[in-house]
């Protein structure tokens, strides 16, 4: 039985830290499950670390779909979330209620994110009404990025610090089941969670969020272009699997790889009678 949105709720309510965890392919998904991590989120940060743009802006509601689709494939427990992508829910409300239910039963996600605030909330409204799970997505949006010039901090100042409190109870108001606060001062983080009933999902938002996100190829030191000042590195994946790729073409070059371990044999017999009958070529 996969954990619902109700559980999420319920974790905040017990105060219990929120772990959510980008995945996008089998390996990552299942060993995220494995670790005990209750929420996978398919977010369109593959853009970058799978598809190798500068921005999530290519990423499509295919690309999420058929990423998605693997995701809940090969695990059974977590609450997956899909990302709707750029221009996949801004055209009209009938637009983003077709693409999220296309999301959902195309891919077999729980629950959709979307990017906004107050002037998302007729959308989020719409499709909880439809009966599908919205997590909100406030602060820096990476899909505004040529709007906002980059990715900065946002919710820097008093103006947009309200801006950004209107916008959290707005998304709440509206229905969704949890929202991410991304890079914003800690301490509006902090009071947006504690003004909220719904649970906060923060990357670069501090610690009294209630729980956090990090992207599955920043926390293993897989992603090299540039390490997010959110982020930790738990391992040094790409440093790692460099190495072994180098020792793999080392022991191709100089033959010392594939030894008998790694190879199959045949009988004696056969290879004599091949021989006999002319056919190794001799
Ligand atoms: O797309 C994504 O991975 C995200 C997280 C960074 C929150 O939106």
């Amino acid at each position: 039985m996969r954990i619902t949105v109700r559980d999420i709720q319920k974790m905040k309510d017990d105060h219990e830290p929120i772990v959510m965890l980008t995945a996008y392919d089998a390996t990552s998904a299942r060993l995220s499950e494995a670790a005990g991590v209750p929420m996978l989120l398919v977010g369109d940060t593959l853009g970058m670390v799978i598809q190798g743009h500068e921005y999530p802006i290519p990423v499509t509601l295919d690309h999420i779909i058929y990423h998605a689709s693997i995701v809940t494939r090969v695990t059974k427990q977590a609450l997956v979330v899909g990302d709707m992508p750029f221009m996949s829910y801004h055209v009209s409300i009938e637009q983003a209620l077709t693409n999220a239910g296309r999301l959902m039963q195309e891919s077999g996600v729980s629950a959709i994110k979307m990017e906004g605030g107050e002037s998302l909330a007729e959308t989020i409204s719409r499709m909880v009404d439809a009966g599908i799970p919205v997590m909100g997505h406030i602060g820096l949006m990476p899909q505004s990025v040529n709007q906002v010039g980059g990715f900065r901090v946002q919710g820097r100042d008093f103006d947009s610090a309200q801006h950004l409190l209107r916008d959290a109870h707005a998304v709440q108001a509206a229905g969704a089941f949890a929202l991410v606060l991304e890079s914003v001062p800690a301490q509006l983080a902090q009071m947006i969670t504690e003004q909220l009933h719904i649970p906060t999902i923060g990357i670069g938002a501090g610690v009294h969020c209630d729980g956090q996100v990090q992207v599955f190829h920043d926390i293993m030191g897989l992603f090299e272009e540039f390490v997010p000042r959110h982020t930790k590195q738990y391992a040094h994946m790409a440093v790692d699997m460099r190495a072994a790729i180098s020792a793999y073409v080392h022991d191709v070059q100089t033959r010392s790889f594939p030894t008998a371990e790694n190879s199959f044999s045949m009988k004696d017999e056969v290879i004599a009678a091949l021989r006999a009958d002319g056919s190794d070529g001799e």
